[in-house]
């Protein structure tokens, strides 16, 4: 018989006295319990994770950071209860045990376990949630955008300034390795001076079935939602910010669909970062299955790069020239996962994708959504300026 669920403390739900009983049990067993500390964790250290949002990324992430080794998923946390379920359930699975709740707060207050949190909530949460989790001192795996506005992003990255715990947003594809080994490449010189970046991203519209993906006020619109990943690689390449926008877009063929539909389907930027370095950016959802889809273009005074396909080409010859790419097997969300447990125990503080580097890339989409709301050039200097 399935075991009788009932509310625990407020916040927590589903488990029955027997589950209860065996969490205890599991609790008291040598080497399982320990305080949430936060300094050099040994090699072999169990790292204690918790997710808040177990919705669609939430439950990806946590299928993905079950197969990293050394962790254990001992919380799942989502306000809709059925999904936090959904994810304890994938966690049993996996051969764990996690504790659901509703109130991540809650959660955080309780279960003293807790070494990690990987967030995945949506956008317009992000700035309450994270703030919360780093103040409690918890290490943190933050899904992108860092927040919505100017204002919210500072107040993040302030936050993460003054935590005991790491903090890693989910910039992952600077973690994929083939990007990663290409711009290793980039960084060494390997295309000569970066002068310009072409970047793609094509594909079908956004996913019906999450409301708040179209709503402007939710997600920041879809530069800020979904061309940031690129942005950011981009930015890291050429290793500062842009200095003005200039870009059009808006809806061209999803017209209020689905109904209330506030966010573009279409835009395409230029950005110009200091000494004419250009990025060259289009966006839209009306791609045909595989007609352009995603590229990652970064031209150097000596060849140039393909950041998906982890090679590069000399500017004056023919034939792409592949990289040597370490962990080529691995996705890019299990490499960011995997570096962010890494980091909790080495207590690297400055993770690849950390809070400056999100803080930046996440002003470089506000800025350029400004350009096409606002129909004008926008420069760096009055969007950081502010707050
Ligand atoms: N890095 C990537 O490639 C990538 C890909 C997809 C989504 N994302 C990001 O992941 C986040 C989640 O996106 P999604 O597609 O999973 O959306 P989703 O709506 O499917 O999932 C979000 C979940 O968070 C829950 N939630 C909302 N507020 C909460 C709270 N206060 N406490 C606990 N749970 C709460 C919701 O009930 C929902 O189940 C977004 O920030 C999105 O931008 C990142």
């Amino acid at each position: 018989m399935a075991p009788q669920a009932v509310r625990g403390s407020k916040g927590e739900v589903g488990m029955s006295d027997s589950e209860m009983t065996r969490r205890n049990l599991l609790k008291l067993s040598p080497g399982l319990a320990a305080p949430a500390v936060l300094h050099s964790r040994q090699a072999g250290d169990v790292i204690r994770v918790a997710f808040v949002g177990t919705g669609n990324r939430g439950g990806y992430l946590l299928r993905t950071m079950l197969k990293i080794p050394g962790v254990q998923v001992v919380g799942v946390c989502d306000i809709v209860e059925e999904r936090a379920r959904a994810a304890a359930k994938i966690v049993e699975e996996a051969g764990g045990r996690a504790r659901v709740w509703t109130d991540f707060r809650k959660m955080l207050d309780e279960q003293k376990e807790i070494d990690a949190v990987v967030q995945a909530t949506p956008d317009y949460t992000h700035k309450d949630v994270n703030i919360a989790i780093l103040e409690v001192g918890k290490h943190l795996y933050a899904e992108k955008p860092l927040a919505l506005t100017v204002e919210d992003c500072r107040m993040v990255a302030a936050a993460a300034r003054q935590a005991k715990g790491i903090f890693q947003v989910g910039f992952q594809l600077r973690h994929d390795p083939r990007r990663n080994a290409t711009m290793k490449f980039i960084h060494s010189g390997g295309i000569g001076r970066v002068l310009m970046c072409h970047g793609i991203r094509h594909g079908g519209d956004l996913p019906r079935a999450i409301p708040w993906y179209f709503d402007r006020t939710k997600c920041g619109d879809i530069m800020i939602d979904q061309g940031i990943h690129i942005l950011d690689l981009f930015t890291w390449a050429i290793g500062s910010h842009p200095l003005r926008a200039m870009a059009s877009g808006g809806t061209n063929l999803f017209i209020n669909e689905p109904p209330g539909r506030t966010v573009m389907d279409n835009y395409s930027i230029i950005f110009e970062y200091p000494q004419g370095v250009r990025v060259n950016f289009s966006h839209h959802y009306f791609d045909p299955p595989g007609f352009t889809g995603i590229r990652e273009l970064v031209f150097g005074s000596e060849g140039a790069a393909d950041l998906p396909a982890g090679a590069w080409q000399p500017r004056t010859q023919k034939g792409l020239v592949k990289l040597d790419v370490p962990d080529a097997d691995k996705t890019a969300d299990y490499m960011s996962l995997a570096a962010f447990i890494e980091n909790v125990r080495t207590n690297n503080r400055k993770p690849l994708n950390d809070a400056e580097s999100a803080l930046r890339s996440t002003l470089v989409p506000i800025m350029g959504t400004r350009a096409i709301y606002e129909r004008r050039i926008v420069t760096w200097e009055e969007v950081a300026g502010e707050a």
